[in-house]
């Protein structure tokens, strides 16, 4: 078990009925810039209980941002932000609405040039301004964390950036608000959160027990609530499960202990989502079964384990359980109703092995827990996916 800090600040504000808490978490008088997306809270009636709740606070509103939040979206709302002398940030919807926030509320207080300089990781985040989140699509965790992935079309860059900065102030999670996804929001948001849990878990490195059995918990929680929720969307116990998986996910806390985490997988899902526009989710449950089957050798002690643990599957040698542990995952997600092979989105394997190679390449990116998954090995992976 390897030595740790945590500590993670966000209030998690949990339940029905909690939008309304907004005057208790934001001071009087704070001027605010409310974010959105393309509209779903207003058709679902989440903008109206956020507006009732916040009827007392002056409000400039910014809509619009785009699943995959762009660069140059942010920059808009930055410069209103500047020019309204906007005091909070307060993300209503996805993680993508959330994530453009956290740019933003750095953006806004960036005098040292152009702050994609932050993506690149050419300058350190040094400031933001407070924010926080009525979050409405359980997937990202980034609710409770440090990231934002942003988008930019000038160079058709998908790339994320992490600070304490942004941590948000509070995360309001109302489970109703859910209900309104469409079906395939919540099918991403599964297989979101299961590769969230297996980039820390499934490390050939050490690890401690406890956080192991906390993960296998996740994931154990998550196959039981796939078919629920497919069969009883309205059903409110299944949506507040599904949404305290999400946040656990991506929290922080399944990383305690581990030498290392992965990462490959979502590495290589972001760079097929800037190729091929294909919803993050789902190039996850596109890649992770070929990354786990590219190092099934070196990962087989803990592919076993994941066997044994999650699956139940008790019989035969290691190597054996190892590989039926990533059949059952890419079953998982068939069974989810969500594609694993490249050819299904008519994605040509060996187009998309050069292209995704040569861009993490020319970034000098090198992948896994180990930091040794470079060129060759992403082109090999990418293969298995075909
Ligand atoms: O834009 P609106 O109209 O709000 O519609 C959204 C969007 O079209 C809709 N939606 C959200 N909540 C809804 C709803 N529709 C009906 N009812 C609701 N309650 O769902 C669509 C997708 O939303 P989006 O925010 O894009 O999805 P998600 O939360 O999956 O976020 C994906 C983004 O997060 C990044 C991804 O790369 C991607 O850019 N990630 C962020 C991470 C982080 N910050 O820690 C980690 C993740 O690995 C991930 O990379
Ligand atoms: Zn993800």
């Amino acid at each position: 078990m390897t030595n740790f800090v945590w500590h993670n600040p966000v209030k998690l504000v949990f339940g029905k009925g909690t939008i309304a808490e907004l005057p208790n978490l934001i001071p009087a008088g704070t001027k605010i810039m409310l974010a959105y997306g393309g509209g779903s809270i207003k058709a679902n009636g989440v903008y109206d209980q956020a507006r009732a709740a916040l009827a007392a606070y002056d409000i400039t509103e910014f809509g619009g941002i785009e699943p995959n939040p762009r660069y140059e979206t942010c920059m808009k709302a930055a410069a209103i932000v500047k020019q309204n002398g906007i005091g909070f940030l307060l993300a209503v919807g996805g993680g993508s609405v959330l994530d453009a926030t956290k740019f933003i509320a750095v953006a806004a207080l960036y005098d040292a040039g152009d702050p994609w300089d932050i993506m690149e990781g050419r300058k350190p985040v040094e400031r933001a301004l407070p924010l926080a989140t009525v979050l409405t699509l359980p997937a990202t965790g980034s609710e409770t964390n440090t990231f934002a992935v942003i988008s930019r079309d000038a160079t058709g860059e998908k790339l994320a950036f992490g600070s304490p900065h942004v941590y948000p102030q509070f995360a309001i999670l109302d489970p109703e608000t859910t209900r309104s996804l469409p079906l395939r929001q919540v099918e991403n948001g599964i297989i979101d959160t299961w590769a969230h849990v297996m980039e820390q878990y499934m490390c050939a490195t050490d690890h401690s027990a406890l956080t192991l059995r906390q993960s296998e918990a996740v994931l154990k929680t998550l196959i039981e609530l796939a078919p629920k929720v497919k069969a009883d969307p309205a059903d409110y116990t299944t949506r507040a499960e599904l949404m305290w998986c999400a946040t656990v996910g991506l929290n922080g806390s399944l990383g305690l202990g581990a030498a290392a985490q992965d990462w490959a997988t979502h590495m290589i899902g972001h760079e097929l989502t800037a190729l091929y526009g294909i919803d993050h989710g789902r190039t996850l449950a596109v890649i992770m079964p070929a990354v786990h089957r590219f190092q099934i050798t070196r990962k087989q002690p803990r592919l076993a384990q994941c066997a044994a643990r999650v699956w139940h599957i008790t019989q035969g040698d290691d190597a054996t359980r190892a590989a039926q542990a990533i059949e059952r995952e890419q079953a998982f997600f068939q069974s989810v109703g969500v594609p694993t092979t490249l050819s299904a989105y008519n994605i040509d394997a060996a187009d998309a092995a050069r292209q995704v190679a040569a861009r993490l390449a020319a970034r000098n990116a090198k992948l896994g827990e180990y930091g040794d998954l470079g060129e060759d090995e992403v082109r090999a992976i990418i293969a298995l996916a075909q």
